[in-house]
């Protein structure tokens, strides 16, 4: 047996934990409206609401007094009131009001947990760690630059699969899955060139073929007549930039995936597909209005291709999930040795 299977094969990996020292995806900006939100980030159940500025905050999302959830509340002014007996949270988490306090009674002295939040690039970044590891390494989330930028279409799909993160990120890091994708001609004949990696991130680079060529305004229009694409050669770089993912085909496409793992069988995830207008010269010149209409017009281009890419993918991930539920000594095999690294740094991730 190859030292790539064996490698591959240890099974405990479908137990790690995250390493909570970092910033996370747990909505899009435009999820947290003037009610709040209950999101779920590792097992952790967690409030986000706006206060009267806009300005997003997140709470552990359990009222102090009876245990139930403050997302089922409503905001007040600044604070977050509980649905059930109206006690109020500040953004410290602090009990703030209870509307039947009598004279003679002080405030409850009950603290929630605050999670450090930023709204950033579209989407909602949340620090699960400690705050002195936050700010002694100065940590930053990973961004999304193209999000506002107005050469790049955007697309969204969310992710939500009763799996693993592991298996995900698997899946984003394995090219020669282009198979599974045929009839959606997303790209072909992947062929692992190297790899590089640290402490931090894996890049793999592949060289594929792309279907697509974004030269030309009308060109956009390949996303929708499969009559108009052309398979040619493009280099296919996929990187797992721990704990997230973001992938490049040639100059015209880029991918990330966000993460937000709920738990050991459940992931959810943010893709983002952008097509890039770089190659239109002739609409750079064109006012900024005019270029934003073209950007927000043309938002969600490629959504049928997405969501059909992550049905699929969501379907085998699953399945691998199972699978392993069912009999987690049972092994698999595996060729490509992108995945030893990306397994290596899930795990050095995890421990730290
Ligand atoms: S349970 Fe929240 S106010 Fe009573
Ligand atoms: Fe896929």
């Amino acid at each position: 047996m190859s030292s790539v299977s064996q490698a591959v094969q240890s099974y405990d990996i479908r137990q790690l934990g995250i390493n909570p020292n970092h910033w996370y995806v747990v909505a899009l900006s435009r999820e947290v409206k003037t009610q709040p939100v209950g999101v779920m980030l590792w097992k952790q159940a967690i409030a986000l609401y706006r206060d009267s500025k806009g300005q997003v905050h997140a709470l552990e999302d359990r009222c102090p007094h009876r245990l139930v959830k403050l997302s089922h509340g409503q905001v007040v002014g600044d604070e977050l009131e509980c649905a059930y007996h109206g006690w109020r949270f500040n953004d410290k988490g602090e009990c703030a009001a209870v509307p039947y306090l009598a004279d003679n009674q002080k405030l409850p002295n009950c603290k929630i947990r605050r999670y450090p939040v930023k709204e950033q690039d579209g989407f909602i970044w949340l620090f699960p760690g400690n705050a002195e590891t936050r700010n002694g390494a100065s940590l930053q989330p990973m961004g999304v630059p193209e999000w506002d930028h107005l050469n790049y279409i955007a697309t969204v799909s969310i992710i939500n699969c009763n799996a693993h993160y592991s298996y995900l990120i698997e899946n984003l890091m394995d090219m020669y899955h282009g198979h599974l994708h045929e009839d959606y001609q997303a790209w072909a004949e992947a062929s692992l060139e190297y790899l590089d990696e640290d402490a931090h991130r894996v890049d793999a680079h592949y060289t594929a073929q792309s279907y697509y060529k974004i030269d030309k305004i009308w060109s956009i229009s390949q996303l929708f007549f499969p009559a108009l694409r052309r398979l040619h050669p493009e280099p296919l770089n996929v990187s797992y930039v721990y704990p997230h993912w973001v992938s490049t085909l040639g100059k015209d496409f880029k991918i990330y995936c966000l993460l937000c793992p709920v738990n050991e069988t459940q992931t959810k995830a943010y893709l983002i597909h952008f097509t890039s207008l770089n190659a239109f010269w002739r609409l750079h010149k064109l006012p900024v209005w005019f270029r934003r209409f073209v950007k927000d017009s043309l938002f969600g281009a490629a959504q049928k291709l997405l969501d059909g890419l992550v049905r699929q993918d969501v379907q085998m991930i699953e399945e691998e999930q199972q699978a392993y539920l069912q009999n987690p000594q049972r092994r698999g095999y595996e060729l490509n040795r992108a995945l030893v690294s990306v397994q290596r740094l899930m795990r050095s991730q995890s421990d730290l």
